[in-house]
């Protein structure tokens, strides 16, 4: 009867009290309210939209509804770092490393690959052995050991959630500002954080592409954040083209190994080392921007932070050679250089086209259920902007089979437009957001 109730008031563009989206979040978690209800009541959300203490009730709710790491008893700051997906991003794998290496315990949660955009899961559990089902009591006894952990949302953190956002996503309910802020901070904020950051993804391949929502989603989870102790600061950064070279799960974990070495493709390294600043400072573990950075260089430089990464994989149950020798990860069968059609200027790469031919290679998802070919993808060389010849090399096809190349060639046929003109591309990183507001990022 509750149920029915509130998809009328909400509906009719009323609003739902606390207690009543805790008794729901509640009751939904343990099976007691039928998906068609609750699918009603997400549409009517999606429709009428949440306001500020709706969508503050609705986090909390999902957070009761499960249980939370405890980690204030390892006295140090707990940063966290989320982004809202993209593709070739692979800035966990080589920040929370970097982080953990400089004395800040990384409690790093992170989800799979859903539609064209990538995950994080999935390119760890392409190490030989690595295990990202960590329970709640090892993650937590990982963090005090090692700094860090990087797991997956286990079935105890916020259950609600886990059981709406699939629903939403088969009843296309998932763009909704209030909705998304809700699913991911109350799992963030399970994760018993002294501070997180955020990268927000602005363009063509992008979750939320248009830079006015992007900004208003990080205000509503920077608000949900402060709300609860939690100080956030948020980055929104370029999803116009895939950040970095490697686009799939094993080359992904390659090109993040090389970052850790000092190798890794400047974009890359301009995001991580920015993000990273940002979770530094939330620390307290420098004293600004630059003091960070240099920081973050010197753990890079003398080798730390890949031995730290070496670490966590090690105490994941994976094999840690992966970090003196990249060929330890499963490799594609077949492989193919593509190069330009004709002369001009890379005018495009688009990330949703790459993103999609990855899941037609085998290597990405459009169901919860699909299982991921971690060899499968793309190196692309060119970046938006460079002047080619016609048959100079642009990208390197990574497949299962002769026909998996030709699935990709297409794909990169698709995907790379070259023009007579260059367009400009978007600020690899674009604005800095607090509570205070939006300001343009500088980096002076
Ligand atoms: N990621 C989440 O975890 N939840 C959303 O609603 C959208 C993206």
């Amino acid at each position: 009867m509750l149920a029915h109730r509130l998809i009328e008031r909400k509906r009719d563009g009323g609003r739902i009290d606390p207690g009543e989206w805790r008794a729901l979040a509640l009751a939904y978690a343990k099976g007691h309210v039928p998906d068609y209800q609750m699918a009603a009541l997400l549409m009517a959300c999606f429709l009428r939209g949440l306001d500020r203490s709706e969508t503050a009730a609705l986090t909390e709710a999902m957070l009761q509804s499960g249980e939370r790491l405890e980690l204030g008893h390892i006295g140090k700051a707990r940063i966290d770092k989320h982004s809202t997906g993209g593709v070739g991003d692979k800035v966990s794998l080589v920040l929370a490393p970097l982080i953990a290496s400089l004395g800040v315990a990384v409690p790093m949660m992170s989800g799979r690959s859903l539609g064209h955009t990538g995950g994080t899961l999935d390119k760890l559990e392409s190490i030989p052995g690595f295990r990202t089902n960590l329970s709640l009591a090892e993650a937590a006894a990982q963090i005090e050991k090692l700094g860090c952990a990087m797991i997956g949302q286990s079935p105890e953190i916020a259950p609600a959630d886990k059981k709406m956002y699939a629903l939403r996503d088969a009843t296309a309910t998932v763009e909704s500002i209030p909705l998304i802020a809700a699913s991911i901070m109350s799992k963030k904020l399970a994760e018993d954080l002294t501070g997180l950051v955020l990268d927000m993804k602005r363009g063509s391949g992008a979750f939320i592409p248009e830079l006015d929502r992007v900004l208003e989603l990080a205000d509503v989870m920077i608000k949900l954040g402060e709300d609860h102790g939690c100080p956030c600061v948020a980055l929104v950064t370029a999803m116009d083209r895939p950040l970095g070279r490697a686009c799939g799960n094993a080359l992904e974990v390659e090109e993040a190994v090389a970052a850790l070495k000092g190798e890794g493709p400047p974009d890359l390294m301009s995001v991580t080392y920015a993000l990273g600043a940002e979770m530094l400072v939330l620390a307290g573990a420098a004293a600004d921007v630059d003091v960070a950075r240099r920081e973050m260089e010197k753990s890079i430089g003398t080798g730390r932070a890949a031995e730290c990464f070496q670490r966590i994989i090690e105490a994941q149950g994976g094999n840690p050679g992966v970090v003196e020798d990249p060929a330890v990860l499963p490799q594609a069968a077949e492989c193919e250089l593509f190069a330009a059609p004709r002369r001009g200027f890379v005018a495009r790469i688009e990330p949703k086209r790459i993103g999609r031919a990855i899941i037609e290679l085998g290597g990405g998802r459009t169901k919860v259920e699909d299982v991921t070919d971690p060899t499968v993808g793309f190196v692309i060389t060119a970046r938006p902007g460079d002047w080619v010849d016609a048959g100079e090399p642009l990208a390197t096809i990574f497949a299962r089979d002769r026909s998996g190349i030709a699935t990709g060639r297409n794909g990169l046929r698709a995907a790379i437009t070259i023009a007579d003109e260059a367009e400009p591309p978007l600020p690899l990183i674009s604005h800095r957001v607090t509570s205070a507001g939006a300001a343009l990022f500088s980096n002076e």
